[in-house]
């Protein structure tokens, strides 16, 4: 008697609840798409970038800046815009060394989500007899200690993302790694990652593969960023008098991993002073202009008024150092600047109509910080990171602007 009712009344109850429950996942999703659109990116500095619709279907991504904070007043906007906001759903991780620009890294504030902030305090690595076995002491601008300096700063990526991976039992799909020193022109596109090959920047080989910025699966990345750990691995097989470029490429080949060489907008802002015009003869560089049309993938840059582009560039003969400095210069992509002696006079304004009003903006307001504000914004930064593993703000706004004079 009380079956038929029983078995009527839940049939008929049933369909509400689904009904209910298709009505609850259209409010969600509704709630989600306006969510998504209305991310505040939290940043008195940058103007918000176009998102790429497609970005959550990539995975979970990881991306990790090494490198010194020289200039990052003029990059720190342009890796905000065309990199972090586009990944916005990607996690970051900064390996610094304390020094007078480090509170300029205050500006990551603004950055979507910081898991980790390393600044570490400078201190002398020990080189073993293997290190200077493999490397020639001419392989880089501070010798081998400088080798080892960055290959420490770029293993610190595996470090603090594997970290992470076991805190939260979860692995990444992808790990982009590039430098605090970049400047970016363009938005990092989803179409460079691949999942069968590393990815790294078109020229600037140095005889061997470009080294300032990589994308790659977990696995592939993980051999790619443990630069100091592998070169053990390197003595053993016999090699030596390598540069940075070469022992990553050779990293790489031991463990089979085809590496892709693909343009990317970016270039890296230096103070370097480089002999003019980059001859082939003397392997020069060349130092683009922060004007040039690009893609300049990686090649180093500082704003100036050109000394060279056009026609001037097709005489240079750039193809003949396609192994070494070499950087796409057709179709107008390159314009050079005369790098043989410091950034030239009033830099500022070129930079200004270079990169825009706001990024001029945020040069100045870094340049006119006090101490006040600084801490506001360091501990702006300390507030948002996961993990600070970095001393106190105030240590590092003293170090940046307390300098008398
Ligand atoms: C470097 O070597 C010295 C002496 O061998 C040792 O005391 C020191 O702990 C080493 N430093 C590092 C960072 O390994
Ligand atoms: C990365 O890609 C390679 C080649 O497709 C694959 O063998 C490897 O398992 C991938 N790694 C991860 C962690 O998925
Ligand atoms: C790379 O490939 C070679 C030849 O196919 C093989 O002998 C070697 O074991 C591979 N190395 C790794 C790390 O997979
Ligand atoms: C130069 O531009 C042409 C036409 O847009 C294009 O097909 C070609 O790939 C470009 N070459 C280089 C080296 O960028």
């Amino acid at each position: 008697m009380s079956d038929s009712k029983n078995i009527r009344i839940p049939q008929g109850r049933g369909l509400q609840p689904m009904y209910r429950l298709l009505l609850l996942c259209l409010l969600s999703f509704i709630l989600l798409v306006f969510l998504y659109y209305n991310q505040d990116p939290a940043s008195h500095f940058v103007i918000p970038s176009v998102q790429y619709s497609s970005t959550s279907r990539v995975g979970r991504v990881a991306i990790c800046l090494v490198g010194g904070a020289r200039r990052f007043e003029l990059t720190g906007p342009t890796i905000l815009k065309h990199v972090l906001n586009v990944f916005p759903e990607a996690d970051l991780f900064v390996h610094s060394n304390l020094d007078e620009n480090s509170f300029k890294l205050s500006l990551l504030r603004s950055a979507p989500r910081v898991i980790e902030m390393r600044i570490r305090r400078p201190a002398v690595l020990n080189e073993t007899e293997e290190q200077r076995m493999v490397f020639a002491a001419s392989s880089s601008p501070n010798g081998i200690q400088g080798l080892m300096q960055y290959f420490d700063l770029v293993e610190g990526c595996p470090d603090m993302i594997g970290a992470q991976e076991s805190r939260g039992s979860f692995k990444y799909d992808w790990i982009v790694r590039t430098r605090v020193d970049g400047y970016w022109m363009g938005p990092l596109d989803l179409k460079t990652f691949k999942w069968d090959s590393y990815v790294v920047p078109e020229g600037s080989r140095y005889g061997g593969l470009n080294d300032r910025l990589g994308i790659g699966n977990r696995s592939f990345s993980t051999v790619a960023l443990s630069r100091l750990s592998l070169l053990p691995r390197l003595a053993s097989a016999g090699f030596h008098d390598l540069n940075s470029e070469s022992s990553f490429h050779e990293q790489l080949k031991l463990f089979n991993i085809s590496a892709v060489e693909l343009r990317f907008p970016f270039c890296i802002l230096s103070d370097r002073q480089i002999g003019y015009p980059p001859m082939p003869i003397s392997w020069g560089i060349p130092v683009a202009s922060i004007s040039s049309p690009g893609p300049l993938s990686g090649a180093y840059c500082r704003p100036c008024i050109p000394q060279c582009k056009g026609k001037c560039i097709e005489k240079l003969g750039l193809d003949k150092m396609k192994s070494w400095s070499w950087t796409e210069w057709r179709n107008g992509s390159l314009e050079l600047c005369d790098a043989s002696g410091p950034w030239q006079e009033g830099w500022e304004e070129i930079f200004k109509k270079d990169a825009g009003i706001a990024a001029a903006n945020v040069m100045h307001k870094v340049k006119e910080m006090k101490i006040e504000e600084c801490v506001q914004e360091v501990e702006g930064l300390k507030r948002k990171a996961e993990r600070w593993n970095g001393p106190d703000p105030i240590e590092i706004c003293n170090l940046g602007l307390s300098q008398v004079g």
